[in-house]
């Protein structure tokens, strides 16, 4: 029998897991190692997973209920599973700016599980950066004011009816997205959250769904923002996945960010996205 085994990426964010396969019975002892190494890693990498959508699914449950996107199309036949998709004629994808999925709900999904089904031969990576770092790197002066504040998150003006891609010429989104109506709600988070699964601080705000700080103006907002953004995304936080068929990237929404790379055009990329169901984040 393979022994699970745990190997950090040696950039900024993430861990490689090896020794599991997900199409076989995992033991309880390896899902709790690999929840625990999801909290202290932020992402988990894993290869050579040819899985089909019932193992995957089967795999996600062990961890948490899964949290179906309203936005996202789902796979046909499977709800529980959101396409990620670009065809070869398609200029825009999902995903393709600094963000941390679900920041815009009360209760944040976990994290999902990312499983790659037909890649490009090159291009089509995605870079995940560690808000746990991103925080500690932070001075202690700035942590402290930080402590104090929340920031309100939105999904509206990525995924509501007056969101910008409605607009661009070259929206070709098309039903990859759905149920712009339901983007209607706002949610309130700690700037500074303590991690549920490790109880460390990590960095709880991001490019794509923070929309401003609790209290302060617009412009107060956006100038303290637009610091931590580009804290958070300096390459010592980073760590960039060459996906293939078969792999796995497994993150954490409360301790990591994500961006998909957009430098494949003509080329297709397909993706089958698990969400797990959260909980209420915490300072
Ligand atoms: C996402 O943001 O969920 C998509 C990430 C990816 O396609 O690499």
């Amino acid at each position: 029998m393979n022994k699970l085994t745990i190997e950090p990426s040696g950039g900024g964010v993430g861990a490689f897991v090896s020794g599991i396969d997900l199409n076989g019975k995992i033991s309880a002892d390896d899902i709790s190692s690999v929840r625990n190494a999801l909290g202290d890693h932020g992402v988990l990498f894993l290869r050579n997973q040819q899985i089909s959508p019932e193992h995957h699914i089967a795999f996600a449950e062990q961890f948490a209920e899964i949290n179906i996107n309203r936005f996202f199309t789902p796979v046909a036949d499977y709800p529980k599973i959101a396409e990620v998709r670009k065809e070869p004629d398609q200029k825009k994808n999902i995903g393709g700016g600094w963000h941390t999925d679900h920041s815009y709900d009360t209760d944040p999904a976990i994290g999902s599980i990312l499983l790659a089904l037909e890649t490009p031969p090159t291009g089509g990576d995605t870079i995940f950066a560690s808000m746990y770092s991103a925080y500690e790197t932070l001075s202690d002066g700035l942590k402290e004011t930080l402590s104090r504040l929340r920031a309100t998150h939105s999904s509206r003006h990525v995924f509501g009816p007056d969101a910008p891609r409605f607009k661009e010429k070259d929206n070709d989104i098309g039903d990859r997205l759905r149920n712009a109506d339901t983007a209607t709600q706002d949610a309130v988070h700690p700037m500074i959250i303590r991690h549920p699964i490790s109880g460390r601080k990590a960095l709880y705000v991001n490019p794509g769904f923070t929309v401003g700080i609790e209290g302060w103006a617009e412009k107060e907002s956006k100038a303290l923002l637009e610091m931590l953004y580009e804290h958070a995304k300096q390459p010592e936080h980073l760590y960039r996945f060459q996906w293939a068929p078969g792999s796995i990237a497994f993150w954490d929404n409360r301790a990591t960010w994500h961006h998909a790379v957009n430098d494949y055009h003509g080329k297709r990329r397909l993706m089958h996205r698990v969400t797990l169901s959260g909980e209420a984040l915490a300072a």
